[in-house]
């Protein structure tokens, strides 16, 4: 568990795929969408009361879209926030000039321990292709945190069916035919991460699932519509929350696009 995250190589291929995404700006629909529901995750499950310090483990949110730093802002003095590609950290402090960013692995943060009240992870630690790189970066999300700090955690749901086909099959077709933008890794059930959240010192206190419209058939149906227009805007956006509602019911962890994990760390 000692050794350096091999993040040289990882930062260019990421710098390239958020190249071609900040140029052909795709799903802006899409990702409004995703912004409006990691920001009600963050508001419902975020320390009450202002805070500190809320430190964020990507900026690909901030750097495509508004992201949710604005959302942060009203919890916390300060936000933080690293990526691993220089390509996303620039575009997203070109969009919110005031955030304290850095190029930074997230297994490998230049933080002190126990500094930050609030650290929010969002569908970062899907992206490594086993379990000691989670393992280790829940670590160092552990370490960061002041004790009574509250982590935020989001992964792809691999009991949702979609997902579970569209990782069995190769990242060559899926990026091909445009499912898949950007290279995903392995992912685990929310059991799984339970266990591994509290392995890392932390204890859960909430699990949940969001994101419960149809993604793959919610993407393609909003290319086809004009973005541009603030009624289209509003209609579909009343639209894909109204798929939410599925998070009230037993089935919500195979609907769910992403598991969602609240957890603190002990005094
Ligand atoms: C494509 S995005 C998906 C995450 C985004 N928050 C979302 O929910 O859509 C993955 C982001 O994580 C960054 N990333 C990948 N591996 C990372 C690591 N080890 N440390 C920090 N950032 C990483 C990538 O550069 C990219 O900006």
């Amino acid at each position: 568990m000692t050794r350096e995250p091999d993040s040289g190589s990882r930062s260019l291929e990421w710098d390239g795929y958020a190249s071609t995404w900040l140029d052909e700006t795709p799903q802006r629909l899409w990702r409004m969408h995703s912004d409006a529901l990691n920001s009600q995750l963050c508001r419902r499950w975020l320390p009450r009361g202002r805070t500190d310090l809320i430190v964020k483990t990507d900026l690909f949110d901030e750097a495509v879209s508004d992201g949710i730093y604005t959302t942060l802002l009203d919890h916390a003095d300060r936000v933080a926030a690293v990526d691993v590609s220089p390509v996303v950290a620039t575009a997203a402090v070109t969009r919110h000039s005031t955030m304290l960013a850095a190029t930074a692995d997230v297994r490998l943060l230049p933080l002190r321990d126990d500094c930050a009240d609030a650290v929010v992870s969002l569908s970062t630690l899907d992206h490594f292709t086993g379990p000691d790189d989670v393992t280790v970066a829940l670590l160092e999300l552990t370490r960061i945190l002041r004790p009574g700090g509250v982590l935020i955690l989001t992964m792809d749901n691999p009991s949702n069916p979609v997902l579970a086909v569209r990782n069995s099959l190769p990242f060559s077709l899926t990026h091909k035919v445009g499912l898949v933008p950007y290279p995903v890794g392995r992912t685990y059930d929310v059991r799984t991460m339970c266990r591994m959240t509290e392995e890392a010192g932390l204890d859960v206190t909430h699990v949940t699932a969001i994101m419960h419209a149809p993604r793959m058939l919610a993407i393609q149906a909003l290319r086809l519509v004009d973005g541009d227009r603030l009624d289209t805007h509003s209609r579909l956006a009343g639209t894909l929350m109204a798929f939410e509602k599925l998070e009230s019911l037993p089935t919500r962890f195979v609907t769910g696009h992403f598991i969602a994990i609240r957890a603190t760390k002990p005094f």
